[in-house]
């Protein structure tokens, strides 16, 4: 049985892209029968960019709703929230003692943000050391994440190997698990799809905002009977990736005789959406609804994760001579 761990950020509602490209990836890999999940919402992180309460309670909420609705399953996994687990702000503190401080001043969440040094607060430039606690406390042995947190795993490796060098093998030296299928969902101006951008699909909306958000896909000004490039069109890089095979097959072949608007295409677009997306709309909304049911999910989910996490905590902090 292998350990995977990783931490989602609570920055919104997921979106069409977060949803392709990193929540459906995960609950695959959480659901292979040699694998553990340890699958928790990184609230704590969160607060280095976020100061409303509200905003990343809520974000926390919705992150855990959409990765119950899409069938996460709880018995066999761990799904928690980070700030349910103080622990891991011990841990933490003893690995800033053993994180030089260069390796943190070369960390890219850090330069990125360091122009203005005194915007940057200390939780910025920690945020390595948290995200490797996170990992080292439960035990990880292999931590599934975009290529863009490469540097962070491997600094949490470095803190596992330095800490183990002094005290022995006490922690488990977990190792990334880089996703090489390069699936990049376009988003609403062809761009990335990206909160960021404000160019994105959130598959959980009721109709008519979502239809709006279709109807705001760009497209160019050919005519309705002109032939059209499916492969250059935003609408159609959605539809191909959440339409039946044969369906795409059909919709290409339309493109190209012309005859077929863009309408025509946002509108079965939106169609798919509707329909295929249902049971998590309707799970998500249920969920949303009844927060007190996520809290006890999640709350289930910390008291697992904290056997785990105390067991490691007490291995180190015996080894520590408190
Ligand atoms: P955003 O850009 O909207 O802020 P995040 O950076 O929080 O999204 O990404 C969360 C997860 O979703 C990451 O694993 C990331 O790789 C994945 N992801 C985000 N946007 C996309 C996209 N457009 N296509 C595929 N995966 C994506
Ligand atoms: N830093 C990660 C991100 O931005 C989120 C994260 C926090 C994480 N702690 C983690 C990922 C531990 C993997 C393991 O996406």
């Amino acid at each position: 049985m292998s350990r995977i761990l990783t931490g989602i950020q609570a920055t919104g509602t997921p979106h069409l892209g977060n949803i392709l490209g990193a929540l459906l990836p995960g609950i695959e890999l959480a659901n292979q029968a040699n694998n553990e999940a340890f699958f928790f919402i990184a609230n704590l992180h969160s607060l280095t960019a976020i100061k409303d309460p509200e905003v990343i309670s809520n974000n926390t909420y919705s992150v855990a709703a959409a990765w119950l609705a899409f069938g996460l399953d709880t018995n066999k996994n761990t799904f928690y929230r980070q700030s349910d687990l103080p622990e891991v702000c011990e841990l933490m503190w003893h690995l800033n003692c053993f994180t030089p401080f260069p390796m943190l001043a070369n960390a890219h969440s850090f330069k990125d943000k360091s122009e203005t040094l005194a915007d940057v607060n200390a939780g910025l430039f920690t945020y390595p050391v948290l995200m490797a606690a996170d990992i080292l406390l439960y035990d990880s042995d292999y931590v599934p994440v975009g290529k863009d947190q490469r540097q962070h795993l491997e600094m949490a490796r470095d803190m596992a190997t330095a800490f183990n060098h002094q005290y022995g093998d006490l922690l488990v030296v977990p190792e990334g698990k880089y996703d090489e299928r390069v699936m990049i969902v376009p988003g609403t101006d062809g761009r990335k799809m990206s909160k960021s951008y404000n160019n994105f699909i959130n598959i959980f909306l009721d109709e008519k905002p979502l239809k709006k958000q279709v109807m705001s896909i760009i497209t160019d000004s050919l005519a309705l009977e002109d032939p059209k490039d499916p492969d250059t069109c935003n609408v159609f890089g959605l539809y191909k990736l959440v339409a039946e095979a044969n369906e795409v097959s059909e919709m290409r072949k339309k493109y190209q005789v012309g005859g077929f608007g863009y309408g025509h295409a946002k509108k079965a677009l939106l169609e798919v959406l509707i329909d295929s997306y249902k049971t998590p709309r309707d799970e998500f909304n249920r969920w949303m609804n009844d927060k007190g049911a996520l809290d006890e999910q999640l709350a289930l989910g910390a008291e697992k994760a904290r056997k785990v996490g105390t067991a490691a905590l007490g291995r180190v902090r015996n080894a520590l001579g408190y």
